[in-house]
């Protein structure tokens, strides 16, 4: 019977199902949107799921029916909650699964290693054994999922073999597959022991989508080099071209599709009365600073914490910035807390906040106000709308969606935007303070012209960067991956020279 079930921050699953139709368009992600929580009287509730994949896709879901197929964040949960009339097919994963699978090989050794080796890739047998078992399990759930003929579109590194699996179950599908973060460098890929494994997986998606051209001729280059190498091996040869993989009889598109946010909700919502006022009492609980600076990021090594922390303290020490007349917030939303690598970089980051309140702050006023727990839907646009200045510094980042959902929040043309060189968003945010995140004199100096800067250039800036958000919102990402998509068919056309490798956003010119 289905039960029903609430949940405060929008996404409200009505009830939870046991019959399903099978449906013409499927998402399939290592997360389902909504993560399951057993409160400590036992109730259960469900809560948005953490990370920029949901928060992409879920307004894709809503506007069109569908299903999605993937894990709800707990160990042995079958249980399928129905969120606003879309199926969520629960995938379940035992305790070993997660330790395996998901906290092994997708965030020990994939993330890492697609994210220029912040830290050392792990490379274990029996995590890769785990990571094939269960991306098996997700291409079946998959392909009950499916309707005849239907559309299925796989998410992100977790699942990056289930496109070869799916085709074999069921070679009547449209098979797409989006890369959620960057694809790395050819070297760098090299190193991981089942690279030809990984390559031919994703081989077996009509269409690859990446965020920025880059990563779309790594994937290229690797394509040819080494599932082509595998037609001495019986398998199937493969030629790339213009974007296009010849595997065989089939034709793979590989493209880039920069992704993005609901712009426009978020500038609807960030201009109600309601959030204004919340902002203003923001500024007020922190007693009125001439300037709020502001980070917004899962706890993430890759997310340059400890870059804007380093930067704000060595401003400080040098008078650069009055400690007085500044607050920054960290909000941090807990992730992956089980992985070493994470909780080093905790407890790293834990102690750089401490020595900046202990040195410069006063018993009435902390210089950074640090958060280790997410906020609610409305609370963050607040904070988005109150802050002069917003932090993004990764070391490197597939997009960073945080920053284009600032840029949303600010109708006003207030605030500034201090940006990494190293996200995807860099190259359409090109009017933002960019600077190299392992370059510190250049964090700082883009901190400190960000919060100097002269109101009228803050406005040409705000207004060239939201032009280019709302703009190129993530409908439009989604109509442009999946128009490519239902154009694909099994061999090339004569003349076709398949996708373009740029889709529309990363080469506009948004001037400065
Ligand atoms: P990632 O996907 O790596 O986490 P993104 O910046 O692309 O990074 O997306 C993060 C998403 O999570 C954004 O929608 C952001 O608003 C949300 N988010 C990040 N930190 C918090 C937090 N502390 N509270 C609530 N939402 C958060
Ligand atoms: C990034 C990844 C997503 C992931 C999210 C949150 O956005 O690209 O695939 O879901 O981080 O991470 P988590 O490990 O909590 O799912």
């Amino acid at each position: 019977m289905p039960t029903n079930v609430t949940d405060p921050e929008g996404l409200v699953p009505d009830r939870v199902d046991t019959d399903f139709h099978a449906a013409d368009f499927v998402v399939v992600a290592n997360r389902l949107p909504v993560d399951k929580e057993t409160l400590p009287d036992g109730s259960v509730r469900w809560k948005r799921s953490p990370g920029g994949l949901v928060t992409a896709l879920e307004p894709i879901l809503r506007s069109q029916t569908g299903a999605w197929v993937g894990w709800s964040g707990v160990p042995d949960s079958s249980e399928h909650p129905v969120v606003d009339g879309l199926q969520l097919r629960a995938v379940p994963l035992s305790a070993t699964e997660i330790n395996e699978y998901y906290e092994g090989f997708s965030n020990a050794t994939l993330w890492p290693l697609y994210h220029d080796v912040l830290v050392k890739p792990e490379y274990h047998r029996e995590w890769w054994n785990t990571y094939v078992e269960v991306n098996r399990r997700f291409a079946e759930a998959a392909s009950d999922a499916a309707s005849e003929g239907a559309m299925v579109w796989v998410q992100d590194y977790q699942l990056q073999l289930v496109p070869k699996m799916l085709r074999m179950l069921r070679p009547d599908l449209k098979i797409g597959f989006f890369l959620h973060i960057p694809f790395p460098p050819v070297e760098l890929f090299m190193q991981l022991p089942w690279r030809t494994e990984i390559v031919e997986g994703l081989l077996g998606a009509d269409l690859i989508g990446f965020h920025l051209p880059g990563g779309a001729q790594n994937f290229l280059y690797l394509a040819r080099r080494l599932a082509g190498q595998a037609t001495s091996k019986g398998s199937v040869g493969v030629r790339s071209k213009f974007g296009v993989v010849q595997v065989g009889f089939r034709n793979v598109r590989v493209g880039a599709f920069p992704i993005s946010i609901d712009s426009g909700a978020l500038d609807q919502t960030s201009r109600s009365k309601k959030i204004r006022d919340r902002a203003a009492r923001i500024r007020e609980e922190l007693g009125n600073p001439s300037t709020i600076m502001l980070g917004v990021d899962r706890l993430d090594y890759t997310k340059g914490i400890d870059v804007r922390l380093q930067a704000l303290s060595e401003l400080l020490a040098e008078k650069r910035i009055d400690p007085q007349d500044m607050v920054m917030i960290q909000l941090a939303t807990p992730s992956r807390e089980r992985v070493d690598s994470y909780i080093q970089m905790r407890a790293g980051i834990e102690q750089l906040v401490g020595n900046i309140n202990g040195m410069y702050g006063e018993v009435a006023h902390q210089v950074v106000q640090y958060l280790h727990r997410p906020v609610e839907r409305d609370e963050l646009i607040a904070f988005f709308v109150a802050a002069d200045v917003m932090l993004v510094t990764p070391l490197r980042d597939g997009m960073n969606l945080v920053a284009k959902e600032y840029v949303a929040c600010r109708s006003d043309l207030g605030g500034a935007l201090v940006l990494s060189e190293f996200t995807g968003a860099a190259a359409e945010l090109r009017s933002a303070y960019q600077a190299n995140p392992y370059d510190l004199d250049g964090v700082k100096d883009a901190i400190v012209a960000a919060v100097e800067q002269a109101p009228e250039d803050g406005r040409k800036r705000m207004r060239s960067l939201r032009r280019q958000v709302l703009a190129h919102d993530v409908s439009r990402w989604a109509q442009s991956f999946l128009g490519v998509l239902a154009n694909t068919s099994e061999t090339t056309p004569s003349g076709n020279r398949g996708v373009d490798l740029v889709e529309d956003g990363a080469d506009d010119d948004n001037g400065q």
